[in-house]
């Protein structure tokens, strides 16, 4: 291993005699990584988490489905990893224009069970827990690719090219061979991973198709669900209880919480703390990533001198000043907060190395908000020390973004 300038060159490292007591804020500490897309292979994956361990994150969610790939073998359905797992090779990935029919589709991969298999027992050896996420029931495309009789209509989906995909594509609520498919999935996966959570999706669902479709508002009246979004609740209410069949537990993204919930899943929170608020009050664990501090993949400066991002801004004096707690949460509500992740979402990113630039000085700054107190934490001494760790991780290989 390459140590850093300082270390390297010295002959001799002494270490005062001295006891440590340490201890972290918040029990959850995560990096989310979408492995949809664009696809990371197994090396990239195992860097990451040698990052994360670095900086003591203890859980990994690794988004493994989504409109532009489905990553994960399921022996079930072969056709989601031979037709959901390939997209065509483009040159101008980042712009919108539709599969052609002769298009090769070559652009992809997914990971079979072994080497799902060693990477869990590679995060295990350093103390981190995968959390893997099977979206239900929006961000389908590459399902509806393959499996198109799970739609509601037949508009003829494809793996979704481009950093955007077809906001209509919702698997049909209505038809029980997919809750059939999804429940088949979950037994599959929960069999595969052993942390207790698995993420279910939930976000983004939007439901135009079912408003029109007649198996999803037959289902409706025969459950005396008031609306689509009820029939939402209603269907991750299903998973749920499948999970606990089988031991585990399902996290929901915050897309489903309302005051009159019927889910109990954890809620990760990505739209605002007044929503974590609401589901903290209703009884359920949250996990905190907004937008506004947690999206990694937002630029970290001025768009004019930075690579393509996602609209939105997060420099690394805002990631190192979120505090997860939300304001005017106490006692037991506040006991529901678990911790907090960053989410680094690819649509513009598509290289090991542009992820490492996204993630990194940034992690370090999600370290200090899910361990420190929030009183002692002070950002001018963050960023004299973050100095270090940018030229270490410099030495170490990865491609971390050395201004602040
Ligand atoms: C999300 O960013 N759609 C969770
Ligand atoms: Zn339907």
């Amino acid at each position: 291993m390459t140590y850093p300038d300082e270390l390297a060159q010295a002959k001799k490292v002494t270490l005062p005699c001295a006891e440590i007591t340490d201890f972290p804020r918040f029990a959850y500490r995560g990096t989310h990584l979408d492995v949809s897309r664009h696809f990371f292979d197994v090396d990239f994956v195992k860097k990451y988490i040698d990052v994360l361990a670095m900086y003591k994150i203890n859980k990994f969610h690794w988004h493994l489905t989504d409109d532009h790939g489905w990553r994960i073998q399921i022996d079930k359905y072969p056709e989601l990893t031979r037709i959901g797992a390939w997209r065509p090779e483009r040159d101008q990935w980042d712009t919108l224009h539709p599969v052609q029919p002769d298009e090769p589709m070559t652009y992809g991969g997914f990971y079979t069970k072994d080497q799902i298999r060693e990477v869990i027992e590679y995060a295990a050896i350093r103390h981190i827990d995968i959390i893997p996420e099977i979206e239900i029931p929006g961000h389908c495309s590459a399902i509806l690719a393959a499996y198109p009789q799970f739609a509601c209509d037949d508009y003829p989906y494809t793996v979704a090219v481009g950093p955007y995909w077809p906001p209509k594509a919702i698997m049909c609520a209505g038809n029980n061979d997919v809750i059939t498919f999804y429940k088949d999935v979950l037994t599959e996966v929960a069999e595969l991973f052993p942390y207790p959570y698995i993420h279910i999706g939930g976000d983004e669902a939007f439901n135009d198709n079912w408003q029109v479709c007649p198996k999803c508002q037959q289902r409706i009246a025969d459950k005396h669900l008031k609306n689509e979004f009820e029939l939402q609740q209603w269907l991750m209410n299903i998973m749920e209880k499948h999970l606990s069949q089988l031991h585990k537990k399902a996290i929901i993204w915050d897309d489903i919480v309302s005051k009159d919930m019927v889910n109990m899943s954890t809620i990760l929170c990505w739209q605002s703390f007044d929503v974590a608020k609401i589901a903290a009050k209703h009884g359920n664990d949250v996990i905190m990533c907004p937008t506004s501090h947690c999206y990694y993949n937002f630029y970290q400066g001025d768009k004019k001198t930075e690579p393509l991002c996602m609209e939105g801004e997060v420099t690394l004096e805002k990631a190192y000043s979120f505090d997860p707690m939300p304001k005017g949460l106490s006692g037991k509500d506040a006991k529901h907060i678990l911790g907090a992740q960053c989410n680094l979402w690819t649509e513009f990113i598509n290289t090991p190395k542009q992820a490492e630039y996204m993630l990194l000085p940034r992690l370090c700054a999600l370290s200090e908000c899910v361990w420190t107190p929030a009183e002692q934490k002070d950002w001018k001494n963050f960023s004299n020390r973050v100095e270090f760790h940018q030229r270490m991780l410099k030495k170490l290989g990865y491609n971390c973004r050395d201004k602040k």
